[in-house]
């Protein structure tokens, strides 16, 4: 099915079981921990042998020689695959780096091999009998040195933009600010490491893993190992979080496959969380310069952004001026991504890779505008809203309820209390400040399969290659199936994250939600046909309500259509034409955050945060509020803990763990309210939905570092902003 604008009135609107707060069909085998994670699956498959991964302990260089003899002779061992026995190993199309090092090595912990054994303990003993020589060579892994040697990146989408003209603009503002911020390497340091078990039936390869994007994930296998890509099944219904972590094949996933076929034994390996961090992706360290130019009533005449990040060869940039494009009004307008060549670990997407570093920076820079000004930052935004895109003022937003946002939250925040002159409010020891950002995060839609079956029995099954990565797709995939086809959800049962499926949009880019469910609901439309053309009824004006099909005055049990044998409605919703042309899609919000800073001390702690979202059509609004508070959460780690710390002598992250890096827990999280504005976006799909999930996280740390700054007078501008920087 093809998506046409708007939306027309449709089967979703009647809202009976989509929109509702449903608990997660999925939350029991959760909470009993008996859903089956990858590392568990196992369970499925006997027999499996233990892989326990090598990574490279040099940052740049060559392996002159590998002895793995002791290996081979230590107790358990099955099998030691590396580059010299693995065969010819490709490259994906999405990793940056190879994920299997030799003899180059391109970063500090790129595997090297991976040493199978009976037990884990067995593996991990044998591996520190691995005798690997190098050849170190010098690498750049210094962001700020390498920054003058950037290059503009070639990426198409990404080149130097702008409307009007900047220098000049700025030149004859009035009210100017030039400020430079940067933001650290951050990783995704999920729940779940990256796991996998893998075996071999002759030329078929089976991998059940923890992966966004199983299509992604299979035609990448295939391409490494130099396969066909119908030889490759991927399994990933359980995914414990992801981040972007997770959206690509990583090394863990072609070890195991590498390792099975070396064993001749199902394999299991789970990647050591002291390697993750620099064995898999990150977030890349940027550094923004951010020129702002204004009236003296606070019009926003001038605007321009550059960021500078790094990567490896082949690598992309951070692209933390996307939001800066779009979420301001102003004449004379220039944004500008440089990419630096740095031997780290692979740089790469990281939950609303761009707009979550770039609005760090921004909404800082907005708030020191209101500063210059005199003005309340809350209405320096309002004063600055557009409604059409302002690098293309022919291109208006499909919604654009900002304001409100920002409103709504002033409003239920008691923003009014709000000192305006800094360090002027105390509570005991505690400075406490207010601080106040916007949030903005493009909504993006991709193409999404899914097939559904209505059994005998009257019973709904949805199959679809898409994943849940904690983000509650199991539950809004039955909603919508209940929804279209008139059952209560017990009715519905929802497979999800098997290749076997059709193919999904997965999950990434919080367009999860909207586009999976649009495939499903085109499957519907399927099934709906092919129930109503079964029972005799007219399907242009059938209606699925109360397990009936109701036509021209009849009404006729659904499972009646399944009498003479299973149904099934199957299709796929695309997009194109010239939606992305008429229509710039988007959502919206505002954070609101207080803090209270330690007077002698300086330590942080947040003390009540607020998010205003309008992001369309909410499926599940206790789904989308867990998702907006474990992003608010995420962008309290982001503002005042997370740091990838580089040693730009030996090139790795330094803090390589959860012990070394530091993410909030639930002590050092406040009471969080999260409003959603009630909304459908006609232009985004049928489902009328757009993402939350990233829209949650932007914004959020400069609104930290805005109250930081309002409770102590010090304006931090490096993240994270740690007591140090206050003292
Ligand atoms: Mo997101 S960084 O596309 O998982």
């Amino acid at each position: 099915m093809k998506f046409t604008v708007p939306a027309g009135t449709n089967p979703i609107d009647q809202m009976k079981v989509v929109g509702k707060p449903l608990d997660r069909i999925d939350g029991p085998l959760k909470t009993t921990g008996t859903a089956p994670y990858a590392y568990e699956q196992h369970k499925l498959v006997p027999n499996a042998a233990v892989g326990y991964v090598v990574g490279a302990s040099i940052p740049k260089g060559r392996i002159t020689r590998i002895d793995s003899s002791a290996v081979k002779a230590a107790p358990g061992v099955i099998a030691v695959v590396t580059y010299e026995n693995a065969g010819k190993i490709g490259k994906g199309n999405f990793n940056t780096a190879r994920l299997l090092a030799g003899p180059e090595v391109q970063h500090y912990h790129q595997a090297v091999a991976v040493v199978v054994a009976e037990t884990f303990e067995q593996a991990r003993a044998a591996a520190t009998l691995l005798k690997i020589d190098y050849a170190k060579q010098d690498g750049a892994y210094d962001l700020a040195k390498a920054k003058g040697s950037a290059v503009k990146p070639a990426e198409k989408d990404q080149p130097d933009s702008g409307i009007g003209n900047f220098e000049r603009g700025f030149a004859n503002a009035p009210v100017k600010l030039d400020a430079t911020y940067t933001t650290p390497d951050q990783s995704h340091a999920m729940m779940e490491p990256h796991a996998s078990v893998a075996y071999w039936e002759g030329p078929k390869l089976t991998v059940y893993t923890s992966n966004q994007m199983i299509n992604w994930g299979k035609k990448d296998l295939a391409k490494t190992l130099g396969i066909p890509e119908e030889n490759v099944r991927m399994v990933s219904p359980y995914v414990g979080g992801g981040f972007g972590g997770k959206l690509f094949l990583r090394s863990e996933a072609l070890l195991a496959a590498l390792g099975s076929r070396a064993a001749g034994r199902p394999v299991k390996v789970a990647l050591q969380r002291a390697l993750l961090m620099n064995n898999t992706t990150h977030r890349p360290a940027t550094i923004q310069r951010i020129r702002i130019g204004a009236t003296r009533e606070g019009r926003i005449t001038a605007i321009a952004h550059e960021s500078w990040s790094g990567d490896l060869p082949g690598g992309q940039p951070e692209t933390a001026v996307q939001q800066t494009r779009l979420l301001y009004a102003g004449a004379d307008r220039m944004t500008r991504l440089r990419l630096a060549r740095l031997d780290l670990p692979e740089a790469n997407a990281m939950r609303a890779p761009g707009e979550a570093p770039g609005m760090m920076c921004l909404e800082i820079a907005v708030d020191e505008l209101a500063e210059k000004l005199g003005m309340d930052p809350v209405m320096l935004r309002i004063v600055n809203d557009t409604t059409t895109d302002p690098e293309n003022p022919g291109k208006k937003f499909s919604q654009r309820r900002f304001v409100e946002c920002l409103r709504q939250g002033a409003d239920r925040f008691g923003w009014n209390k709000r000192s305006a002159t800094p360090g002027k409010t105390r509570d005991g020891r505690w400075l406490v400040g207010m601080g106040v950002a916007s949030a903005f995060r493009n909504n993006l839609v991709m193409k999404s399969a899914a097939r559904v079956r209505l059994a005998r029995d009257g019973a709904i099954t949805v199959e679809t290659d898409m994943t849940d990565i904690g983000t509650g797709s199991y539950t809004i995939i039955a909603q919508t199936a209940a929804e279209m086809m008139g059952v209560p959800i017990d009715r519905v049962t929802v497979k999800l994250g098997d290749s076997d499926f059709p193919i999904s949009a997965g999950s990434g880019g919080q367009w999860g939600a909207n586009s999976s469910t649009a495939g499903v609901y085109a499957a519907c439309v399927k099934l709906r046909e092919a129930a109503a053309a079964r029972l005799g009824l007219d399907p242009t004006n059938a209606e699925f309500v109360d397990g009936s099909v109701r036509a021209g005055g009849r009404s006729v049990p659904l499972r009646q259509a399944a009498e003479a044998g299973e149904l099934v409605g199957e299709d796929t919703m695309e997009y194109g034409g010239d939606i992305d042309k008429k229509w710039q899609q988007s959502t919206f919000g505002a954070h609101f955050v207080e803090v209270g800073v330690d007077v002698a001390t300086a330590e942080i702690r947040v003390r009540r945060m607020l998010a205003v979202c309008a992001a369309g059509r909410i499926l599940n609004p206790k789904a989308a509020r867990s998702q907006v508070i474990g992003a608010m959460t995420m962008g309290v780690g982001g503002a005042i803990m997370e740091d990838l710390v580089v040693d730009k002598r030996l090139g790795f992250f330094v803090n390589h763990d959860l012990a070394g890096y530091e993410v909030p827990v639930h002590a050092d999280i406040p009471h969080q309210e999260v409003i959603f504005l009630d909304e459908s976006d006609p232009m985004s799909s049928p489902m009328k939905a757009k993402g939350v999930g990233e829209l949650g996280l932007c914004g959020v740390g400069a609104a930290v570092a805005n109250a930081i700054y309002n409770a102590t007078g010090i304006r931090v501008r490096d993240y994270p902003v740690t007591l140090d920087k206050l003292l």
